[in-house]
């Protein structure tokens, strides 16, 4: 998405070789417009795959998730993030670690807004390692319905978090693909995914 690559450039802050702040688009401000934008590309690409509800992770996935929920007409549902997990017979929950926070989270679905016969379409912002994503998908697998698809704003190429959601045949569909940010430089990846 050629206007995301452009706005990564203009606004996006090189940390580390690992690490890109995308406040300015995703993590703190959000640009309504480009994110409708966003919203319509995902829902482009997975139109076809009979989605009945979009999921996604709080905090900074929503935006994203909604527009694309929005475009599909079907309902968002974004996993709660708890400090302390009482066991709640309710929902579904999974414990994954945060590579940027260096904490153990544990997120949590209620089994009233997931169904068996439910076809899912994953949202996210970034991805990784792919940890939290994989808290998700395994929810996901745990209530019986169908993940027809992932799509993520931006996927780091150089972490395996993608790669692997693609081995486990997962279509995967990238808005922007970054393969590297050594030497504080921001190279895409220009194989669209
Ligand atoms: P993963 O899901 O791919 O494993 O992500 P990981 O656990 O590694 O990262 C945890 C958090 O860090 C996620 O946000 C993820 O979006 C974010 N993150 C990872 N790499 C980068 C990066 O290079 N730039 C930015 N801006 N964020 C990155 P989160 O914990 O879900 O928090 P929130 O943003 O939803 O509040
Ligand atoms: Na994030
Ligand atoms: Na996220």
């Amino acid at each position: 998405m050629e206007v995301l690559k452009q706005r990564i450039l203009q606004e996006g802050v090189v940390i580390s070789d690992q690490v890109l702040k995308l406040d300015g688009l995703l993590n703190h401000q959000i640009d309504p417009a480009l994110t409708m934008e966003m919203g319509r590309e995902f829902a482009a690409r997975f139109r076809e795959s009979g989605v009945t509800r979009v999921i996604t992770v709080e905090s900074s996935g929503i935006p994203v998730a909604f527009a694309a929920a929005h475009e599909l007409g079907v309902p968002l549902v974004f996993a709660r993030r708890k400090k302390t997990l009482l066991a709640d017979p309710d929902a579904y929950c999974e414990r994954v670690p945060s590579f940027t926070k260096g904490i153990v989270t544990d997120i949590m679905v209620s089994r009233e807004y997931i169904h068996e016969n439910d076809r899912i379409l994953f949202i996210d912002d970034i991805i990784a390692n792919g940890d939290a994503a994989r808290g998700v998908i395994k929810i996901i697998e745990r209530s019986g319905a169908e993940l027809v698809g992932f799509g993520v704003v931006v996927e780091k190429c150089f972490q395996a978090g993608a790669r692997t959601i693609r081995e486990q045949g997962i279509p995967v569909e990238a808005l922007v693909r970054i393969r590297s940010l050594n030497d504080g430089t921001v190279q895409f990846d220009d194989n669209e995914m």
